[in-house]
């Protein structure tokens, strides 16, 4: 199995004699060691009990000390077993702390140096203590170790002291003894062991103590003089401690008794420097630390590694002692001695070797890391099963959940044994492999598996990424590498990458996760920017790279880092791929194995499993299905597999029917096919063998059995009886072992020997996936299967009663699946089986064709009876061929038969033939042979021959409707023929991946094909190879596989050495993961891999992936809903991915570009460069003396160069500010426009912000600031002269409005305006510079929401937008967006239309529609103004409004649709509204063909061709808009109620899945039915408005009246459940929005305190489709999750573990009942929504602290809020200490046990360069808040005020001259909020603490937030969940205010 593995058996290095001064315990006297550590009075340590060990690892017994010596050696997979009680011999070889402590040992370099167990801290203590011949222990640690398990280990050391020196020893202590004695006399080991008798009980109890951490300094010393006072709390009084003292002082050791001292850095991995290893080793030298001090690292891999790094310099090296206490140091950085600190020029090239004394691995430690850190190290653990160990691999697969809840703070025994397992396996690799290369000479570099790759990526993504996270990455690049150069297969790929996806760990760059955590810029990290990295890698040679191959999991390709070439790792890592045509000559055939079918693939695989005899299968799909599949009949003992032909094929033995049912539950994830098919399978576990050739088989079965399972055999039968096992004791502190988990869990593992059920499972998806009608044909036939959970899913629980076989009767309607399962098993029954097909009709009789067809294959041949429905199936052992070749998937094999094709060679694929029954298979016959392709057919394979190299033919029409998907393979083929083809019948592909239809077309005209597109096809007119030329920049693939695969067909038809690029090369793997590497090592074709070129089209204008929106005719509902702006964390979360071309900040001198531009870059995580301050860096001097110098001539000379090296330097991820007149010159101008693609000829690079401020405010501000050159001349005249540049140059423009409001007259001191003008450009970038497509269809780009299905827009018909405001928020309650009616303002110049938009913009969230209408569409705006009309839509683009809207008038006009045309190409991330108005009600909307009857007038206009002007039908009209618009807006006039219903016809005419969305509606009176009728965004008034906009328009309160009345809107019914509720606001809240809205809904209380009962009104309710939803409290929440009244969750109330709000969801895919019941929780958002008012959305993330006072249900909601804001932090009080714990431990926080001083504990030590702020949620009642220390939390003095936080907003307006901006509400000079989510009184105890004088006589400043507050937000979340509309939140308060009474 791992013939590259050391020979387990070769000696290596002899164990060292330890050295002088370590006491080893193995030299500790027999008969006295047990009693040594005899404990204190009152501690008493566990007696001798159980001891679980690894067989392989070091054990008690002398023996067994050689045997784990040379044990060591064996393939370190680590099995639990059970000792017998320790023998006399092992006691007496070993120190009494063995066997109170039961530790599972690892020995490194012939030591046994790692120790690892559960709660080790009082052993490690003692074991240092008298071990360690020092003295001092000198600890360094981290805060956030320090603040969880210092105090206890402290604790640990002073007992230990104390038991090994005396008590008394304190006493007498003087400073002298106390200081270190260098040469102090070795420990006489047998005066130990006088501490027998030693008495004490501990003065200071642990749980009680608190260290000194907090109050100051972040060192200490434990056991210092006694003069200290810092040691006060640790000592005990001299009194107590001779009075217990017993102790005769001739029994102590004669070595002084050593003291500790600790040291405390801050957290992570940017202390891990130089000057903070100096920082502790001159503590060390103040703590008067000699040569005879050990350190003890108590922390992850920076404290261990740079800790290490200072012992091993320290005086010139002193011993090291690692306490690892995260998981990857635990496998990982503990073990070895590698230690190192971090260096500018790179990680870790600064350190030394220095192997630790000991490593003590605390599993306890793993509960307190947070989950991210865990998964981090499981990175470790994954890595290490990778390269190492298969079965251990599997562990990892199994264990995800387990690993999870464990780290989750969840201590089952099992989850507990697994991962300690896991930890204990990943040390013993490390270990094996560090004693035998301890120097890293070439063995250790295995351990480097995915850290070639991996540490690069983390070196451009620190600190974003982790180092796990990176090393996952790394490993699956890797992995992919070595399948590029053919030394492992695409199933190893998978199986790696699908493992570290389980545990959360990003696989790729483009993963979302890593994505979101490095807010985008993974997405921009380049192949190069990799490569270049990755040249200092130590392991390189001779300037080649080396990386670690695996063969296959488990398995090394050899002992050291493999040379790879630049070129190969280029390949994978890039994101396009390059190919270079070949030449083509026709040379011998090239055989292809193309990647099987799936279904083919599954049935293989089982068949060959259930046949006797080995069969080499050969093209297997490598999917997620077949790899479930393969594993789970693996662990069935159903055959054994075994890869050949490198990777290529499998050989199946199969056991010939004879299956086993698993130790373990099979685990099946999502795997639909395989839990059908092995149901039936594992029913036969139990049968009985039936031939004498069968029983051979079966032994060999047998005997591997023996093998299976996690229990090592011989392990097993050393186990002793059960009875015996239970006498564990219950204060062990050890994992249990295997055999403990067998009694716990019977099903979980079962005993081997007697026969037991099989469980199969799967995940949450797979158990809610119908099983019930085979189970029950099964169960009906004598087979017993029972449900685990649910009726009707798995987990299945399968008795081995074997198949009985006769008559089965099976419902076939939901799937063949069912049948197949029974076909194939029933060969195996006891008798012959007949199986009748019951039911209506049978679903896919073609997928049982091709079942019957495979069985065949292998030897059983079923009887179709003539009724159809009946099958009979003999009894028959299946018999494997030598060799099976699953048939291809017949799409994927068109494509290397079209490179015969178009490359004029030959190409056989080997696995397809005349006898496949798929559609595409025919391709070959069918389509290429018209092109003159030879096709040569056999029933297995296909063989094509193309014409000589251009000779191809193009064919004419040809209907490929019977085989779309091929038609993509078809273009690439006609494309490269002479002559049309035409494709017809493939209208399917236009809603696929893409609109595949269009994608062609785009894609082949960009190799100078020419085509014409129709709606069902397209004509390509073939112009041969020498009409085609490479595509300039990359093909755009769409993310379709089939699209980029048929791309690079013709890339490959193209003239021998033409080189294209085909970007998005990944997207290949759906279907054929390895595709490049095929086309590259059987198709001859040179590949290069590629960092993306930029496809100069990419502003589409076709869209070609057209968002499937919107724009049906449905009315509300809960599905429907789009949380209003900001409401959800999708909205901010999800955002990253933005094109990262760098943006240009130009504008006036004192604009705020450097303030709001280092801002900005902070947000969107970019660099920020200030050019004025580049550019003095650059030349030395300061700007006025180059002035001075050089003349501004000279200085601007010198500007322009340096904003074109900048560009050069920073293409992409940056933002530049430049200097205000560096539109000056031609040249600068010039370059800008360049960059934003403005120029004549360029193609835009990047964006050009301008940034503008009033004139008046930047003269005020600049005559004020002195520390600028003054300008030659009248700062107005610049402007006037600048202002046509700036627009000219820019492509993005923002306005900086003065005032709160955008209102003139404001207090002028009052600048806090300026937080929202931060966040409001932010956000807008946000929006305008996200990648066009976030495949969201519910969002824009950048998370603006889309509006829902049902929308309404609010026409504003102001002249002036700012006499708007004091309206603008009641006009607008509950519309989806504004409409800005440009053509009514009272001027349209430019400047005045672009501070309207501001202004707008500042006064609401919504998105907003720019209109400019033209009079003759009915507005106000002249007609003959076209120009000036498209510049200001241009404009609007600029100004980030969110739809344009555009008449598309005088289409036919070049000017016209030149200027339209030029809006699309800019239209970036905003939609535009192709919009057509028939003011005059000449235009029909019936079809042309159709006689007009709707409009009469214009019928009879059309029929006598005297329409005025060029009258058309809006049927035809909506075709030219619709090449136009995202958005279609077609508004007629009617005449009579028969134009509304002409209208409707037409509307249901053009509506499809993927239409666009449109607005058709007609204007006057009677069409105002037609306004109710439209849905999506319907303009509306409002009564407050001075006109409604358009004759007609109507309210949203009289449309929801209108429409209810017609039955579109029926009645709802809300309710609250809980009690007591009879004085809750939430029906305030709700019916006033109700009524508001004119929404037909009803909110009532509904008082109980019982499930069953609120379930009954539900159902009641429900029934008759009257029930909208419900808002649930105490005491209801958690139990309509329990009870399943939620039937289905949402994310949050799913992690909360509560429900608030019940949403009602009705739809005819809810089966007869017709709705489902969909939970959620809005409690959070509430509290989350009122922090982000107070701090800003930038609020929470670095620094901050969460605090959650309390531990009842509302506490969970609030932790979950705190963690989604990204709080740091995360601190629970609670009375009860231990709620507080459980909570800590699920939402990754911890429990503080005293409120007095709790938030000033929490500050940053001093010399942190980071800033708290806290979030105080308290959730207790009112009532319960008194006699609580709340004002003790707030009142101690902090004395310090709150420091510098370099990662937030603080530092950059502190620290940034610019502009006079101090920004206020988003620097947190506030101390942070305190939220209470009582809400009776007012004022609670809590926010009267906060904000009481003595609170603020400590220097404390808190916002508040009352309860109040967070009740009418939660309930606005409701609200828009149950209505699909933003609430009307001024209304509400205010009557909720108004209700409330304190
Ligand atoms: N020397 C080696 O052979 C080697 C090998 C691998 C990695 N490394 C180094 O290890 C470092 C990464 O180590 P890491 O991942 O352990 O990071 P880390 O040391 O920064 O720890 C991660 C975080 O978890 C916190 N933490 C640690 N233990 C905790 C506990 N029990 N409970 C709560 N919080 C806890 C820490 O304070 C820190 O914030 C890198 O510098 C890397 O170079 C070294």
């Amino acid at each position: 199995m791992t013939e590259n593995r050391p020979d387990p058996t070769s000696p290596i290095r002899t164990p060292q004699p330890h050295p002088p001064i370590l006491a080893m315990p193995s030299s500790s006297p027999p008969s006295t060691a047990h009693s040594a550590l005899s404990s204190p009075v009152g501690r008493t340590l566990p007696g001798p009990t159980l001891m679980f060990q690894p067989s392989s690892i070091r054990t008690t017994s002398a023996s067994d000390v050689q045997r784990s010596d040379s044990s060591s050696h064996v393939p370190p997979r680590v099995q639990f077993g059970v000792n017998p009680t320790p023998s006399s011999s092992s006691v007496a070889r070993h120190p009494t702390f063995q066997t109170d402590h039961k530790f599972l040992r690892v020995s490194v370099l012939g030591h046994d140096t790692y120790i690892c167990g559960y709660n080790l801290t009082r052993y490690l203590a003692r074991d240092i203590v008298k071990s360690f011949n020092v003295a001092t222990i000198a600890i360094v640690t981290d805060e956030n170790v320090a603040r969880i398990h210092l105090p206890k280990l402290l604790v640990e050391l002073h007992h230990a002291i104390d038991d090994v020196f005396g008590v008394q020893q304190l006493h007498v202590a003087s400073a002298e003894d106390a200081t270190p004695q260098p040469g102090s006399a070795q420990p006489v080991i047998s005066k130990i062991s006088t501490k027998k008798d030693a008495p004490t009980s501990p003065t200071s109890p642990t749980d009680t103590y608190t260290p000194p951490l907090t109050s100051g300094p972040s060192s200490g010393t434990l056991l210092r003089p006694s003069h200290d006072s810092s040691t006060a709390s640790l000592n005990p009084s001299p009194s107590t401690a001779v009075a217990g003292s017993n102790t005769p002082v001739s029994n102590l050791p004669s070595r002084p008794r050593p003291r500790v001292v600790y040291h405390v850095v801050p957290p992570g991995e940017t202390v891990k420097t130089r000057e903070y290893k100096a920082k502790i080793e001159d503590w060390m030298f103040g703590a008067g630390c000699g040569r005879d001090t050990v350190v003890v690292a108590v922390g992850g891999g920076v404290i261990g590694d740079m800790a290490g790094f200072v012992a091993a310099t320290f005086m010139r090296g002193v011993p090291i002692i690692q306490i690892p206490t995260t998981l990857l140091a635990m496998v990982d950085s503990s073990i070895g001695g590698k230690t190192a600190v971090d260096v500018p020029a790179g990680k870790n090239l600064v350190g030394a070797f220095h192997q630790p004394r000991r490593i003590y691995a605390d599993m306890e430690y793993l509960q307190t890391l947070p989950l991210r850190e865990v998964l981090n190290g499981m990175a470790e653990v994954v890595k290490t099963c990778a390269f190492w160990s298969e079965e251990d691999f599997a562990l990892c697969e199994e264990g995800v959940d387990r690993v999870i809840e464990f780290a989750k703070g969840n201590r089952d025994p099992v989850s507990r044994d697994l991962i300690t397992r896991l930890v204990v396996s990943s040390a013993r690799v490390k270990s094996y492999v560090v004693t035998n290369d301890e120097k890293e000479g070439g063995l250790r570099n295995v351990l480097n598996f995915g850290h070639s790759i991996g540490h690069a990526i983390e070196a451009i993504l620190a600190p974003d990424l982790l180092h796990g996270e990176c090393v996952s990455i790394g490993m699956v690049l890797e992995c992919e590498v070595a399948r590029a150069l053919g030394i492992c297969d695409q199933a190893t790929v998978e199986r790696l990458a699908r493992c570290c996806a389980a545990y959360g760990l990003p696989t790729r760059l483009s993963d979302p996760l890593a994505v979101r955590l490095t807010g985008g810029r993974s997405l921009r990290v380049s192949a190069e920017q990799i490569l270049e990295v990755m040249r200092v890698d130590k392991k390189n040679r001779a300037g080649r790279k080396r990386l670690v191959m695996i063969k296959s999991i488990g398995t090394l390709h050899e002992q050291d880092a493999t040379a790879v070439d630049d070129r190969v790792i280029r390949k994978v890592l890039a994101p396009a791929v390059e190919l270079i045509s070949p030449a083509h000559q026709s040379g011998p055939a090239v055989l292809m194995t193309v990647p099987g079918s799936k279904s083919l693939s599954n049935r293989a695989l089982l068949l060959a499993s259930l046949a006797t005899g080995a069969c080499t299968v050969k093209g297997l799909l490598h999917s997620d299905d077949t790899q479930v599949m393969l594993e789970a009949l693996k662990r069935m003992k159903a055959a054994s597999v075994e890869h050949a032909e490198d990777g290529k094929a499998l050989v199946v033995t199969g056991n010939g029917g004879t299956v086993k049912a698993p130790d373990v539950e099979v685990y099946l994830g999502n795997a639909g096919t395989a839990s059908r098919f092995l149901t039936a399978v594992a029913v036969l576990a139990g049968s009985k063998a039936r031939t004498s050739s069968d029983d051979d088989d079966k032994e060999s079965v047998g005997s591997s059995g023996a093998e299976d399972g996690d229990v090592d055999p011989q392990i097993r039968a050393k186990q002793k009886p059960r009875s015996e096992q239970t006498k564990v004791s219950e204060d062990s502190v050890l994992p249990p072992t295997s055999a403990m988990i067998d009694s716990a869990h019977p099903t979980l593992r079962h005993s081997g020997d007697k026969p037991h059920p099989t469980t199969l499972t799967g995940n949450a998806r797979m158990k809610q996936r119908p099983i019930g009608d085979l189970v029950a044909a099964l169960n009906a036939n004598g087979c017993h299967i029972a449900f685990g959970e649910r009726e009707g899913s798995l987990p299945l629980v399968i008795q081995p009663t074997g198949l009985p076989g006769g008559k089965i009767s099976l419902s076939a309607n939901i799937s063949s699946q069912y049948v197949s399962a029974i076909l194939m098993a029933a060969p195996y029954a006891e008798n012959p089986v007949e199986l009748t097909l019951v039911g209506e009709e049978v679903v896919s009789q073609a997928y049982i064709d091709m079942t019957l067809s495979i069985m065949e294959d292998f030897g059983v041949k079923v009887e179709r009876l003539p009724d159809g429905r009946t099958y009979r199936i003999p009894r028959a052992t299946y018999v494997n061929p030598p060799d099976y070749t699953v048939e291809a998937d017949a799409s994927s094999a068109t494509y290397p038969l079209a490179f015969a094709a178009v490359t004029g060679t030959t190409v056989t694929v080997t696995n397809m033939g005349s006898r496949s029954l798929q559609g595409d298979s025919k391709f070959a016959t069918e389509v290429l042979a018209k092109f003159g392709c030879v096709v040569e057919q056999t029933e297995r394979t296909t063989t094509v021959t193309g014409p000589a190299f251009g000779q191809l033919k193009g064919i004419g029409t040809i209907d490929m409707e019977p085989m779309t998907d091929a038609f993509l393979t078809l273009c690439a083929v006609a494309a490269v023929a002479v002559g049309d083809t035409t494709i017809v019948g493939i209208s399917n592909q236009r809603v696929k991946e893409c609109d595949r239809i269009s994608a062609m077309c785009e894609q082949l005209r960009r190799f100078g094909v020419q085509v014409a597109e129709m709606p069902t096809g397209l004509t390509v007119h073939g112009a041969g190879p020498e009409g085609l030329h490479p595509p300039e920049g990359a093909v755009k693939c769409y993310d379709d596989h089939r699209v980029a695969m048929s791309m690079s067909v013709l890339a490959m038809g193209l003239k021998q050495g033409l080189r294209s690029i085909v970007g998005e090369k990944r997207c290949v793997e759906k279907t054929w993961p390895d595709w490049w590497d095929v086309v590259e090592r059987e198709m001859g074709v040179s590949l290069e891999g590629v960092d993306e070129v930029v496809a100069p089209e990419d502003e589409d204008v076709t869209g070609a992936k057209k968002e499937v929106v919107v724009g049906t005719k449905y009315g509300p509902s809960a599905l429907d809903v789009v949380p209003y702006a900001g409401s959800t964390s999708v909205v901010r979360a999800e955002t990253s991915k933005l094109s990262d071309a760098t943006i240009v900040i130009i504008g006036m001198r004192g604009a705020g570009k450097s303030t709001l531009g280092s801002i900005s870059a902070k947000n969107l995580a970019r660099t920020f460069v200030d050019m004025d301050a580049l550019l003095e860096k650059k030349i030395g001097i300061s700007i006025h003396e180059l002035i001075d110098r050089e003349g501004w001539e000279g200085f601007r000379k010198a500007e322009l160069q340096a904003l074109k090296d900048a560009l050069e330097l920073h293409p992409t991820g940056a933002i530049l500010a430049c200097g205000g007149g560096i539109v000056e010159t031609e040249g600068g101008r010039d370059l800008l426009k360049a960059w934003g693609g403005k120029r004549e000829g360029t193609i835009r690079k990047g964006h050009v912000l301008h940034l503008t401020r009033d004139i008046d405010d930047v003269i005020e501000y600049l005559t004020r600031d002195k520390t600028r050159p003054a300008y030659p001349e009248e700062m107005r005249d610049v402007w006037n002269r600048r202002k046509g540049w700036f627009s000219d140059c820019s492509t993005i423009e923002f306005v900086v409005v003065k005032g709160k409001r955008g209102v003139v007259n404001v207090d002028p001191e009052d600048e806090t305006y300026w937080d929202d003008v931060a966040k409001e450009l932010v956000d807008r970038l946000r929006h305008q510079l996200a990648q066009v497509d976030d495949g969201n269809a519910k969002f824009f780009p950048g998370g603006v929401p889309l509006p829902p299905r049902t929308s309404y827009f609010l026409a504003l018909t102001f002249g002036d937008v700012r006499t708007a405001v004091p309206v603008l928020e009641e006009v607008t309650r509950g519309a989806d967006a504004i409409e800005l009616r440009v053509d009514l303002l009272k001027s349209h110049d430019q400047g005045y239309v672009r501070e309207q938009v501001a202004i707008l913009r500042r006064n609401s969230d919504l998105p907003i529609i720019f209109t400019v209408r033209t009079k003759g569409q009915g507005g106000n705006y002249p007609d003959e103004d076209v120009n000036a009309m498209f510049e200001l839509l241009e404009n609007a683009l600029k100004w980030g409004c969110e739809f344009v809207d555009m008449e598309v008038i005088g289409e036919d006009q070049p000017s016209r649709k030149d200027l339209m045309e030029t809006l699309l190409k800019h239209k970036g991330n905003s939609k535009i509204i192709a919009s057509f108005h028939d003011f005059e009600g000449n235009v029909s909307w019936d079809n042309p063909t159709q006689p007009a009857i709707g409009n009469l007038a214009a019928g009879q206009a059309i029929r006598d061709g005297k329409a005025s002007g060029p009258v058309s039908t809006f049927p035809s009209k909506y075709k030219i808009l619709e090449k136009y618009g995202d958005i279609i807006k077609l508004i007629g006039m009617a005449k009579q109620r028969s134009d509304n219903h002409a209208l409707e016809r037409f509307v249901l005419s053009v509506s499809g899945p993927s239409s666009k969305p449109l607005i058709a509606l007609n204007m006057g009176a009677i069409g105002q039915e037609s306004r109710a009728l439209n849905t999506f965004i319907t303009p509306v008034t409002h009564p407050a408005l001075p006109v409604p906009a358009a004759p007609g328009q109507l309210s949203i309160a009289q449309i929801h009246q209108f429409r209810h009345l017609l039955g579109l809107l029926p009645e709802r019914k809300f309710f609250l459940f809980g009690t007591p509720i009879a004085h809750s606001q939430s029906p305030t809240i709700h019916n006033t929005g109700f009524k508001e809205l004119g929404l037909p809904y009803t909110y009532t209380l509904s008082e109980t305190g019982s499930w069953e009962e609120l379930q009954s009104v539900i159902d009641k309710h429900a029934r008759s489709g009257r029930f909208g939803g419900a808002s649930v409290t105490i005491p209801l929440k958690e139990d309509v999750v329990r009870h399943g009244v939620a039937e289905e969750l949402s994310d949050a109330a799913k992690q909360i573990g509560a429900v608030n709000t019940l949403v009602a969801v009705y739809g005819a895919e809810y089966g007869e009942k017709g709705y489902r019941i969909v939970g959620d929780n809005t409690d959070w958002l509430g509290i989350r929504r009122s922090v982000w008012k107070r701090l800003g959305t930038f609020a929470g993330g670095r620094g901050t602290v969460g605090v959650v006072i309390g531990g009842g249900g509302t506490s969970r909601a609030a932790c979950f809020a705190l963690k989604q804001m990204g709080c740091e932090e995360l601190r629970i009080w609670n009375r009860t200490s231990a709620k507080a714990e459980r909570l800590a431990a699920e939402f990754g926080g911890v429990a503080i046990h005293e409120l007095k001083n709790s938030l000033k504990s929490l500050f940053s030590p001093e010399g942190s360069v980071r800033e708290t702020t806290f979030i105080v949620v308290g959730t207790i009642p009112a009532q319960a808040q008194n006699g609580i220390d709340l004002l003790g939390m707030f009142a101690e003095p902090n004395g310090q005020k709150p420091l510098l936080n370099d990662t937030s907003l603080a530092s950059v307006s502190r620290t940034l001259p610019v502009a006079g901006i101090t920004l206020t509400s988003l620097t947190p000079n506030v101390s942070g909020v305190v939220v209470d989510m009582a809400y009776r009184p007012r004022r609670t105890p809590l926010l009267a603490h906060a904000v009481s004088p003595d609170a603020l006589a400590a220097g404390w400043s808190f916002k508040l937030i009352e309860g109040i507050e967070i009740l009418c937000e939660q309930g606005f979340e409701q609200f828009a969940r149950w209505t699909g509309r933003k609430p009307p939140s001024s209304p509400i308060e205010a009557a909720v205010y108004r209700e409330y009474r304190e």
